[in-house]
């Protein structure tokens, strides 16, 4: 009988688990590998969880060994743009040798077919305001971005040269939350604008600062495109069988394809909490760009991917349900970036 184990690292973590509970809805049997460091064991609802490091080659391949794995999904990984600035050692470390790492434990594990969570920030920032499609040129702007633009790179020449195959899903700004709230985001410290304007709304504490009102868009306010995190799991699962071609490697971008400025979000909040976030003015940060937008045809037409959430109020919603009935992770207040 073919194997249907997937090793999930960072599958404790917020798209990880959302992704887990896909892969087993489809009838994948999930394996989560995680160090449980920014991820939460109550997240871990629909397989095993082997606790180790991404960097640890020895230990990937005996989970993957033990667990008659035919395929991975990584997401381990460090996530915070900011904190990438101010250490870009552990992003190069974590993010890059880890990549590495798994490489290493497909090879020995014999395990063929990779899924990789990449990001809008490969691209840094954009030409002008049109989406942004693969063809688009790669220029990171921060350490975040690239670590794991070298992470793509690494797996495509590991493509290459030792017959792995491998998607690269650039995701734009991942939000929403599982509908049925098994699972949520819970990331401490929170940078994710949709929960910490939520907080803002819910405990007047927590205003939320908002950096920028100048740009060049319609409102001033900058535009991100919100992608619903089950929508994005549903990609990975849809990922693991494509047929790909000669070089055994593909990136595809991952967003609604629209924009939603960050008045918009507010709006949205607003609307769904019965209270607007109250938000303080600070200054535009460095390299934030105007506009980031996915133009996401590729990933729809070579996956058959379509995103369920087309609606910002709809990917909202779930968040501030969530953030009402959360079953794990302490409350966002915790932060210390907006
Ligand atoms: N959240 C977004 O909007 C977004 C956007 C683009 C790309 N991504 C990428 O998606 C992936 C997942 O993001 P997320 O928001 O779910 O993050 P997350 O922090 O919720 O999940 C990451 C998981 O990796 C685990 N981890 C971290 N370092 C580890 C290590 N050294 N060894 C083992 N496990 C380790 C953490 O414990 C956590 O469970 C990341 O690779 C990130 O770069 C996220």
């Amino acid at each position: 009988m073919t194997s249907c184990g997937i090793l999930v690292t960072g599958g404790a973590g917020y798209i990880g688990s959302h992704t887990c509970k896909a892969l087993a809805q489809t009838g994948y049997a999930p394996v989560v590998y995680d160090d449980l460091s920014n991820g939460h064991e109550e997240a871990v609802l629909w397989g095993p969880l082997v606790r180790g490091d991404i960097r640890d080659t020895a230990r990937l391949t005996k989970a993957m060994a033990d667990h008659d794995v035919f395929g991975v999904i990584h997401f381990a990984g460090l996530i915070e743009v900011g904190q990438s600035v101010h250490r870009p050692d552990l992003y190069w470390d974590c993010n890059v040798n880890g990549v590495a790492a798994v490489l290493e434990a497909m090879r020995s594990a014999e395990v063929g077919r990779l899924i990789f969570s990449s990001t809008a920030a490969c691209y840094g920032t954009p030409p002008n305001d049109s989406p942004l499609s693969e063809d688009d040129s790669l220029n990171p702007i921060n350490p975040y971005g690239d670590s794991k633009l070298a992470g793509e790179r690494m797996i495509a020449a590991y493509c290459a040269a030792f017959g792995l195959t491998a998607v690269a899903l650039r995701y734009f700004n991942a939000s929403g939350v599982d509908a049925e709230g098994q699972v949520g985001e819970a990331h401490y410290p929170e940078t994710h604008l949709i929960p910490l304007a939520i907080e803002a709304a819910l405990d007047a504490t927590q205003p939320l600062t908002v950096f920028g009102d100048d740009f060049p868009t319609d409102d001033g306010f900058c535009i991100r495109d919100y992608v619903h995190v089950t929508d994005l799991a549903q990609a990975h699962v849809l990922a693991l069988e494509v047929e790909l071609g000669a070089s055994g490697f593909e990136a595809m971008n991952l967003g609604r394809g629209r924009g939603s400025s960050v008045m918009e979000v507010i709006d949205a909040v607003a609307k769904a909490c019965g209270r607007r976030p109250a938000y303080s003015l600070g200054p535009r940060r460095a390299g934030d760009p105007p506009m980031l937008v996915a133009e996401p045809s590729r990933a729809m037409a070579r996956l058959g991917w379509t995103p369920a959430f087309t609606d910002l109020q709809a990917i909202v919603d779930s968040a501030v349900a969530w953030r009402r009935h959360r079953r794990f992770g302490a409350p966002a207040s915790l932060k210390s970036v907006a």
